[in-house]
């Protein structure tokens, strides 16, 4: 059984096989209607969520599939103190793969550990969320035509944010140019992670403190939210969570082709007069998370999409 637990599970050849059909279902998601008549997703939210389990649930139900499952764990056996191996021992009898999302980080590896069905890791607290990866590797696929050789740029919470670890970690395997890390001093990238970019990949690093500094030379600018839920005190998020605020104005300074993205949800750290700038491809790359995971879906299920 095949589990995507973190982006590393995939070869770069299967990341871009999963690229190139979510490319194939949004052009002709019709397609691909019956694909998975039969089968069940079920979908295991600890935390939690809007674009992940209504885009995984939107995508098995544009497969052909059914869906099961829980977004309050609360609802389930969990609030009578059930173990996560004998969640997933049990609901490996009920569907045919499922996706879990939890505050703590390493719970879906360890649901994969005892499950009979593949696992999909729907964001582990600050660790991984492989999903969004793959569905932010579509989103500049589309945009940038090519995954490689761009000067990427991460703003916001580089410390907790899982979906910069999983990306900024896939895109260093693409070979990146450049990578400028824009951050508190608070939130900076793990230095343990800085060093695998740097000694294993060779890539550049640039650090600095505020987007104006920089934005002239970014391909691609991914904005991220403070994330509240992950601070210890309440005084050091409300010290910080106004740290970034992208407008128009400072837009003005970027390059034409640029484009920013952001895996939302955003709290204040983009004005609302971004979102109407042709660069601005925030609501399309959820929109594209739909067709990357009917794609990740039919792989892990080793279903025929010879359409
Ligand atoms: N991007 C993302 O993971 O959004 P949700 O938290 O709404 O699922």
């Amino acid at each position: 059984v095949r589990h995507l637990i973190e982006p590393e599970d995939f070869t770069i050849e299967e990341l871009n096989e999963v690229v190139e059909l979510g490319k194939k279902m949004y052009e002709a998601p019709e397609k691909y209607a019956a694909v998975c008549k039969g089968k069940i997703l079920a979908t295991l939210f600890y935390e939690p969520s809007t674009r992940t389990r209504f885009s995984f649930e939107t995508a098995m139900l544009r497969l052909g599939g059914n869906i099961i499952g829980f977004s309050d764990a609360n609802t389930s056996s969990v609030s009578k103190g059930e173990s996560i191996a004998d969640t997933i021992r049990c609901m490996s009898a009920y569907a045919d793969i499922a996706v879990m999302r939890h505050p703590k980080e390493g719970a879906p590896k360890l649901a994969s550990l005892y499950a009979s069905i593949p696992i999909i890791n729907g964001g582990d607290g600050g660790h991984q969320h492989p999903t969004q990866t793959l569905t932010d590797l579509l989103t500049i696929k589309m945009y940038k035509r090519t995954i490689e050789n761009h000067t990427v740029a991460f703003c916001g919470d580089l410390k907790f944010g899982r979906t910069v670890h999983s990306l900024i970690r896939t895109l260093a395997r693409y070979n990146t140019k450049k990578f400028i890390l824009i951050s508190p001093e608070e939130l900076t990238l793990p230095d343990s992670l800085k060093r695998t970019l740097t000694e294993n990949f060779g890539i550049e690093l640039q650090e600095v403190r505020y987007i104006e500094d920089v934005i002239g030379e970014i391909d691609i600018l991914y904005m991220t939210r403070i994330q509240r839920e992950r601070f210890f005190n309440e005084a050091d998020y409300a010290r910080l969570k106004d740290s970034y605020l992208l407008s128009q104005s400072k837009l003005q300074h970027a390059k034409k082709d640029m484009i920013v993205m952001h895996p939302l949800p955003r709290v204040n750290e983009i004005a609302y007069d971004v979102d109407d700038d042709p660069r601005a491809v925030y609501f399309k790359q959820a929109e594209f998370g739909v067709y990357v995971r009917m794609a990740l879906i039919t792989k892990l299920l080793g279903v025929d999409v010879t359409c």
